[in-house]
């Protein structure tokens, strides 16, 4: 399709905006330093090695590099990452808060600039692990409303404030370091994909109104957790790679890329699904990824593109958050998988389940 009659990610805002006459244009104001953001931080992954950004982030720990707030090694970019949200999105009038996976603590807008209506809660640089080996990373957001109160007095956020169900949320997003960048985006209505034109430095729609398919027979999860999952994903897992002899009567593919935003995107463009499931790996831990800016704004684009997000026994859209760095288990993506998953959290398991000889003939038992 020749340049001239795509649309750009700024004519898809404002086109998104006529729908709502009364819109005073700081969600695409906001939208569009969220992307100008990725395309920063897009730069600097593209460079690796001969940037200066990579390894791992400087001050001392056990380990001998940062930790953030999770107790994760930071790498650089992720410090980097972090600071080009912080830098890009201050400013603008939009905001009156910002939290983020690297710190602990909600950011304030400076004194010096105004505070706006919004929300902006992110993981600046997810898959971090990855970057080392030049596998896809990406960022992710999700755009809230700040509560009435803090818009009328102009306060300090506080943690919350943000404690607000994935429901909640006005957009959300990510962008996609692969071998392209890319940023899908819903602000509700439906989700809408973008590529970036590096030879103009725009992100140009190239997807619209994605859909997740229904059905899949791909799945991803990290199998090296097998000996804690709760029974229902046993079951699941189980089922998936009985393939065509065991019950579900069809081979399945597996995945895992240990990225969960290249996770997402292979499953919005495909299908398939994910599963990073409460398990008892760690009694401290009820899951591994965090549900305000990683379960909920990929929940919210899962579902807008007709798909399922559940913690495996509710839509984790529907999830009461309690704290900021609140973790959760995670299953999402073509729509009757996941469905599936949650009715097994909710039947007894089959009796060959219960039966003790099945541990054996399971793959991923002890
Ligand atoms: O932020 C969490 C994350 O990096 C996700 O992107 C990814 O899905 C997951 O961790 C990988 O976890 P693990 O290292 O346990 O496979």
């Amino acid at each position: 399709m020749p340049l001239s009659s795509r649309s750009t990610l700024t004519q898809y805002l404002i086109e998104e905006r006529r729908r709502f006459p009364e819109a005073g244009g700081a969600l695409n104001a906001l939208i569009l330093d969220v992307a100008l953001a990725c395309k920063a931080i897009a730069r600097a992954v593209a460079f690796g090695e001969l940037g200066d950004a990579m390894g791992d982030a400087g001050a001392a720990s056990v380990q001998g590099g940062a930790v953030n707030v999770q107790g994760e090694e930071q790498k650089k970019l992720d410090v980097l990452s972090n600071e080009v949200f912080l830098r890009r999105n201050e400013w603008s009038g939009c905001l009156a808060g910002m939290a983020s996976e690297e710190m602990a603590a909600p950011y304030q807008i400076p004194a010096e600039h105004l505070r706006g209506h919004y929300l902006l809660v992110f993981d600046p640089l997810d898959g971090s692990s990855n970057i080392d080996v030049n596998v896809s990373v990406g960022s992710i957001f999700s755009i809230l409303r700040a509560p009435q109160d803090v818009i009328d007095s102009g306060r300090d956020v506080v943690e919350a404030d943000f404690l607000q169900p994935g429901t909640a949320q006005v957009a959300a997003g990510y962008a996609l370091y692969g071998p392209t960048t890319m940023f899908m985006l819903s602000v509700g209505n439906g989700v809408a994909g973008f590529t970036l034109n590096p030879n103009l430095g725009e992100f140009m729609l190239t997807h619209r109104d994605v859909r997740v398919p229904e059905d899949t027979r791909e799945f991803a999860i990290n199998a090296s957790n097998a000996r804690f999952w709760e029974p229902p994903v046993k079951r699941y897992v189980d089922e998936c790679l009985a393939g065509a002899t065991g019950p579900r009567g069809k081979d399945f593919n597996m995945r895992w890329i240990a990225s969960m935003v290249a996770e997402a995107h292979r499953i919005l463009m495909r299908g398939g699904v994910f599963m990073y499931p409460r398990d008892t790996k760690d009694a401290g831990k009820p899951g591994r990824l965090r549900l305000l800016y990683e379960a909920n704004p990929v929940g919210f684009l899962i579902e807008q593109a007709g798909g399922r997000a559940s913690t495996g026994r509710q839509a984790v859209l529907g999830v009461a958050p309690s704290s900021l760095h609140q973790r959760i288990g995670l299953v999402f993506g073509s729509k009757h998988e996941v469905e599936r998953i949650e009715r097994y959290h909710r039947e007894p398991p089959p009796r060959e389940l219960r039966n003790p000889l099945f541990s054996e003939r399971s793959l991923f038992r002890d």
